[in-house]
């Protein structure tokens, strides 16, 4: 997604957010972040321009709730449960499994039961802390899909749900950690036709068959409608 196309999609809950939020970030995490960021733009938050630290902020969205509202991206993922046909279609019975972008665990918790051998990544680190808490158990790991501290080999399956896109450096990761005749698995990663017309298999399911918990209204208002992970990219490596 470019850079004015993540402005354009900010979900509501963008309006919440200011200058001070931005400045609440820790430096190497609001520097990553920044990395999107057109020099042009970032002359102009430098400078106070009130409307590019509007645009910043809806352009780091996601960031800034992984960061500072850790609570509320784990209160929507958990009323937005992945699909359960998606869950069955994962070969990890039995498997080592490497979860790549795990967030606060919305898929490691299902995955858990049924690896041999679990290995979660996660760069933002308050969603690590509530995923050690729900998981003690697991190796829960800081990094980015860019450059994974994992063996080449080493997975029977890599799986990422709701994350990446077809970004070549993250894919070629993806595929070095995943063992020859192993499978690399995409949960509604971003630009599905992508991977499709570059040989993924596409399950897709129907959203509406997903049991969406209960609920506070004020979710949906933040985030805005609820889409609940429904579709699968499968490839064998
Ligand atoms: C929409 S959340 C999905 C979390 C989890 N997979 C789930 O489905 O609940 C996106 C996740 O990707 C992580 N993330 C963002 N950039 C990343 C990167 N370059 N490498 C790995 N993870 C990343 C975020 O910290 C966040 O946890």
């Amino acid at each position: 997604m470019t850079y004015s196309e993540s402005v354009a999609a900010a979900p509501p809950g963008a309006a919440e957010f200011g200058r001070s939020d931005l400045e609440r970030l820790p430096a190497d995490v609001f520097e990553r972040l920044l990395e999107g960021v057109p020099g042009d733009e970032r002359r102009l938050l430098e400078a106070g321009d009130e409307a590019a630290v509007r645009r910043v902020v809806r352009a780091l969205f996601w960031g800034l709730v992984y960061h500072l509202r850790p609570e509320r991206w784990d209160e929507l993922s958990r009323v937005e449960p992945i699909h359960p046909a998606v869950l069955e279609a994962l070969p990890a019975d039995g498997a080592r499994v490497l979860e790549v972008a795990a967030g606060s665990g919305r898929l490691t918790v299902e995955l858990a039961p049924r690896a041999r051998s679990l290995i979660a990544i996660e760069p933002a680190g308050p969603l690590r802390e509530i995923l050690r808490e729900r998981l003690p158990d697991i190796a829960v790991l800081d990094a980015t899909a860019d450059d994974l501290p994992v063996a080449a080999g080493w997975a029977d399956l890599t799986v990422s749900c709701a994350s990446l896109g077809p970004d070549p450096r993250a894919l070629r990761e993806l595929e070095r950690c995943t063992r020859p005749g192993g499978t690399l698995a995409l949960v509604s990663p971003v630009d599905p036709g992508w991977f499709e017309a570059h040989g993924w298999r596409r399950l897709s399911f129907d959203p509406k068959e997903v049991a969406i918990p209960p609920h506070d209204p004020s979710l949906e208002a933040f985030f805005g409608p609820l889409d609940p992970p429904h579709e699968l990219l499968l490839k064998a490596h």
